[in-house]
């Protein structure tokens, strides 16, 4: 992530460290700021957050300057180490660069600058960047010129924010990647998402593909790529600064888990209409067929989402976003839906620009908003979860399912029942959070070889993101299998020491299916943890119960997947693991 700030005076280092503190749900692999007064100062530092913070209070003075940049890195070329932390720095150590992306011809751009004699230390496409903006300084070139003369000769994907020795501005530039400007009465900031200067103002401006901005302290100018004044519109922001702070809880996803109840009645309000029996959301939904492209959580939701619209009469398919740009399958008259929690995911991204390219519409569905995906979509449903830090999905996910339930159901002529469940669902969801008993099964099965999860129809996608969510909190192997599949080759895996859950909903064929399922595990001796309803007798083959109120089943999903977060929250907890910023990961990958 990156941030860039003008006009906090003497408090320019405290603020970049914030806002970076606010980001590091984008990468947590190194961080690092750099200030710009008569010279440009950088520190920067391998590790998270605190590392920097350590080395800013060790360093002998403190770091000035009238404007600065800061960043939070998620490592794609290079390891995480000092030197490839940003910024970056040309060789007379006036340029300092942040950035967010990929530079796809930085080898060729690097091979050039190295033959004429510029020095190289870091392993980053990003060091191209300062260097180049030398080249034009050197030239005569005036800052903002040679900025713009450096981006132009960038191919790929960037957000990049520069600041120059002796000059009072900071300068960005976008391209697929993105980049918003804050606007106070005496400050103005920019940042690749809101919570990095949401505490100074709630007036933001989104920037688009290769516009270009600069501020200062007084103001703020955004220009297209030919350099041209671009009328932008200020957006103001909904939600308070509270919002992404930790309130108590031990962790963001704690947090998180347990705002569901309130992020499902947002997401609910003004949709349902109970009097009339209807849904009505502010798109325009009546497609012949349905593909879905969506990454990790969101893919999960997707896969409840496809399956919803099926039950309602719509041929729907969920397509893992990646996957689908590289070998698109026929579109005919079909809609596009991009689940994104983010908006900004490259993979989701690049899948819907595919399927624009061939002719399709396309929806967004994302928390976001002024997201790049609901500027590029024909269509746009927010899910209104409320921010969401910890990089694990939770409330979003559960927002999102209710959100494509919604949408299911506006095809479907009068829908009493369901929309009778969603109107329960946040008090349900409530229930579950007040009396899981979640961390006793972590606790009785935490030490355990491996973890696995099974489900039918709605409940294999929740099974899904059980594992999910458990391998990416816990680092303990966990997987998702379709119940019926489980005999097909992953039985081989289970063992005494294998705990098994399976989510099982209702008293119908598919609830019968699985419990077969659920006893040929029995009969390998794993232990069997059954995530249920009590509507059918799976309990009497389980030896750990989790149970979740009767309802609809369209709903059902929902509830059983809260169970299944406490699960993996309270294992993590107990293993003692990075519950909010998990190795390796980050919230929003905007790379492919
Ligand atoms: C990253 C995150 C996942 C998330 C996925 C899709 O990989 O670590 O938690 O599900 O991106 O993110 P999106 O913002 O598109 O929903």
């Amino acid at each position: 992530g990156i941030i860039g700030c003008a006009g906090r005076g003497g408090a320019t280092l405290d603020t970049l460290v914030h806002g970076l503190s606010k980001l590091e749900y984008r990468g947590y692999d190194s961080a690092g700021v750099a200030l710009s007064g008569s010279e440009v100062r950088v520190e920067k530092r391998a590790g998270e957050l605190d590392a920097l913070r350590a080395a800013l209070d060790d360093a002998d003075e403190d770091l000035t300057g009238s404007v600065g940049v800061g960043h939070t890195r998620w490592s794609t070329h290079g390891p995480p180490t000092d030197e490839n932390a940003h910024p970056h720095r040309d060789c007379t150590g006036e340029v300092a660069v942040v950035h967010n992306g990929i530079i796809e011809n930085y080898q060729e751009l690097r091979d050039r600058l190295t033959d004429a004699g510029h020095e190289f230390e870091s392993d980053t496409d990003t060091e191209v960047v300062p260097h180049l903006i030398e080249e034009r300084l050197m030239a005569g070139d005036d800052p903002e010129t040679a900025i713009r003369a450096a981006v132009d000769q960038l191919d790929g994907s960037y957000a990049i924010a520069v600041v120059v020795a002796g000059v009072d501005r900071v300068f960005a530039a976008r391209n697929d990647s993105p980049l918003v400007l804050g606007i106070a009465d005496d400050a103005h900031f920019l940042a690749s998402d809101v919570p990095a200067f949401r505490e100074f103002t709630d007036r933001v401006v989104y920037l688009e593909d290769g516009e270009f901005a600069v501020i200062d302290a007084d103001g703020w100018r955004v220009t297209d790529g030919a350099g041209a004044l671009v009328d932008k519109r200020v957006h103001a922001v909904d939600w308070d600064p509270e919002e992404t702070g930790k309130s108590g809880y031990e962790h963001y996803m704690l947090k998180e888990i347990h705002e569901q109840p309130r992020a499902l009645r947002q997401c609910l309000r003004g949709r349902v209409n109970e009097m009339e029996g209807r849904v009505s959301l502010d798109v325009d939904f009546d497609p012949e067929r349905v593909q879905f492209v969506a990454c990790g959580t969101s893919y999960h939701a997707a896969l409840c989402g496809a399956h919803l619209l099926q039950r309602s009469g719509i041929p729907a398919q969920a397509f893992l976003a990646s996957e689908y740009a590289t070998s698109p399958p026929p579109i005919g008259e079909d809609l596009v839906v991009g689940v994104t929690q983010s908006g900004e995911t490259a993979d989701t991204l690049s899948a819907l620009r595919e399927a624009r390219r061939r002719g399709a519409r396309t929806l967004a569905v994302t928390n976001v908003v002024g997201s790049t995906v609901s500027r590029e979509c024909d269509q746009t449903l927010y899910v209104r979860a409320g921010p969401e830090i910890g990089v694990a999905a939770t409330k979003t996910f559960a927002a999102q399912v209710v959100a494509l339930t919604m949408l299911a159901l506006t095809t479907d002529g009068e829908q009493r029942d369901a929309i009778a469940a969603l109107r329960d669902l946040p008090g349900n969801v409530q229930a579950v959070l007040d009396s899981s008993t979640a961390r006793e099964v972590a606790e009785e099965y935490v030490d355990s070889e491996a973890f696995f999860f099974i489900g039918r129809g709605l409940c294999y996608p929740v099974a899904l993101e059980g594992a999910l969510k458990f391998k990416e909190i816990t680092y303990e192997h966990a997987e998702g299998f379709a119940a019926g599949e489980l005999k097909h080759g992953p039985l081989a895996l289970v063992t005494e020491d294998t705990p098994v859950f399976a989510v099982v909903t209702g008293d119908g064929e598919l609830a019968r299916k699985t419990i077969g399922n659920v006893k040929e595990v029995e009969a390998r001796d794993a232990p069997v943890i059954a995530v249920t309803d009590g509507q059918s007798d799976v309990e009497r083959y389980a030896d750990h119960v989790l149970r979740i109120p009767t309802s609809e089943p369209r709903t059902a999903a929902v509830l059983a997947n809260v169970q299944l977060q406490l699960v993996a929250y309270h294992t993590a907890a107990m293993l003692g693991r990075s519950i909010d910023k998990p190795r390796n990961l980050a919230k929003s990958v905007t790379v492919e």
